[in-house]
């Protein structure tokens, strides 16, 4: 938004104890973020966030603080309804000027664009902006009252709703603003709690301002975009609708998924043009892939940049500090932890290259291990360009190969190579004639 300054004021001290854990809510995550992180990008463009905790909620304090390091966090000591939440921030509000926009911390799904909307319709000379929705399933949420005009005149929470009011399908996503913080002030100010809950709602600030002669006006979304989390099953179902926007949002830059339904995708997943992800690959956060990159079948990737041309997989597992030069090449049963792959580089069989270099155009045979742990501290290793590692060596580190070097298949290296050298570690093989024969005779003698 490059509108005025605005202050979101994000609701986040409900208990949510359907979720039955000992995380807050809103520190659940889906595609690899947290639902408070997904909110508060969502308002990325509001200048200013407030983040409303209950008591011992500290770490969604530290969350958002670690999201936002300008963001302010209130408490709210009792639950007393989401009217008593908003003025636990009246500090922030109070003599703000500019627009004020409350949040849910568990509504992941909303769009930065919908926020937009928010603003133009402030922006057109709205006094109180409401989210409104078609509920497939209206139980328990505010009904929207229209007047005969179409205008919005207040909101009937489902409990203290009538038989006629439980009707309405068009319902509150809870997201309101308002046009500043003293209009925001003067409306709390009035909220009593005498209804069916006994709480304060924010729902009642807009029969007052519709009966104070402001303008009330309602921006309407799709239900999945204010869908709620409050159990397992809706941040399942919360997960399902990011992946599904992860996915298409890789297609349409160009990246060609062969199954979609089956690759997952993280918050921040960066894809280029002419990347080929293959069925069943999981990408978690921090993760890059180049143009024309392929990542086959199969394939676990965290925090790894992956370069152009890339190939990785089938059955690759990719580890957090993991670097692909373009063209590397990184196969099957292979894991790479904080290591740099040079460019064109090979790491194609049943190998473990962890806290290493690999230089460009080296090929590291099947079954090499770097042997980075001692068991007490991690150490490096370096394998120069164009090496070759035989098949089956164990690097123990510290340690470097030279550049061009050449190591024996099957050898232990525990001492530096120099560049072009040959090393290997393994005894020569010797050869008894007819041994196997004479056995056998032996062994069918004593039957
Ligand atoms: C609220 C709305 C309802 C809307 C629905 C959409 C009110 C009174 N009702 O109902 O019209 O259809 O959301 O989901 O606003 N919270 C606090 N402190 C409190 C109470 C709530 O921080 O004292 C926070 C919760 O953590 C949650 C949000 O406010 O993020 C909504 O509270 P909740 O109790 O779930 O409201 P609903 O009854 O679902
Ligand atoms: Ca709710």
């Amino acid at each position: 938004m490059t509108q005025t300054n605005a202050l979101a004021i994000i609701l986040a001290a409900g208990k949510g104890t359907r979720m039955k854990s000992g995380l807050a809510k809103v520190l659940h995550k889906i595609g690899g973020a947290t639902l408070l992180a997904h909110v508060m990008k969502a308002a990325a463009g509001v200048d200013r966030a407030c983040v409303v905790i209950a008591p011992e909620m500290e770490a969604v304090g530290e969350a958002a603080k670690a999201l936002d390091p300008t963001a302010e966090i209130f408490v709210q000591r009792e639950q007393r309804g989401t009217a008593h939440a908003v003025q636990t921030a009246e500090a922030a509000f109070a003599n703000f000027g500019g627009p004020v926009v409350v949040l849910y911390g568990d509504t992941p799904l909303l769009r930065a664009g919908t926020l937009g909307e928010i603003r133009q319709a402030l922006d057109g000379g709205a006094d109180v902006v409401v989210i409104g929705f078609e509920a497939a399933d209206p139980t328990g949420y505010g009904r929207m009252l229209l007047d005969a005009g179409g205008r919005l005149l207040g909101i009937r929470e489902h409990k203290d709703a009538s038989e006629e009011e439980r009707k309405v399908t068009l319902c509150n996503s809870g997201i309101v603003a308002f046009r500043s913080g003293k209009t925001l002030g003067d409306l709390l100010r009035r909220i009593g709690n005498d209804n069916a809950k006994g709480e304060f709602y924010l729902t009642d600030a807009l029969a007052l301002a519709y009966d104070d002669g402001l303008e009330t006006r309602m921006v309407r979304s799709e239900e999945e975009e204010v869908r709620g989390v409050n159990s397992r099953a809706e941040l399942a179902a919360a997960e399902a609708i990011i992946q599904q926007r992860l996915r298409a949002s890789a297609m349409e830059k160009g990246a060609t998924l062969v199954a979609p339904e089956t690759v997952f995708l993280s918050h921040d997943t960066v894809i280029g043009k002419d990347v080929i992800i293959e069925p069943n690959v999981v990408i978690g956060p921090g993760v890059s892939i180049e143009d024309g990159a392929t990542i086959k079948a199969f394939c676990h990737i965290e925090r790894a940049q992956i370069g152009k041309g890339a190939t990785v997989g089938p059955f690759a597992r990719l580890r957090p500090g993991a670097t692909l030069a373009k063209d590397a090449h990184v196969g099957n049963f292979v894991e790479i932890k904080q290591s740099d792959i040079g460019e064109g580089a090979k790491v194609n069989h049943l190998t473990y290259i962890g806290d290493a270099s690999v230089g460009a155009g080296a090929n590291v045979g099947a079954g090499t291990i770097t042997c980075n742990y001692d068991g007490f501290a991690k150490h490096r290793t370096e394998i120069g360009a164009g090496s070759f590692i035989g098949s089956n060596s164990a690097l123990v580190a510290p340690v470097k190969i030279g550049e061009g070097a050449y190591i024996g298949s099957g050898s232990v290296i525990s001492k530096d190579v120099s560049p072009d050298a040959l090393a290997l570690t393994r005894t020569s093989q010797e050869e008894r004639p007819g041994w196997a024969a004479k056995m056998r005779a032996r062994r069918s003698r004593k039957k």
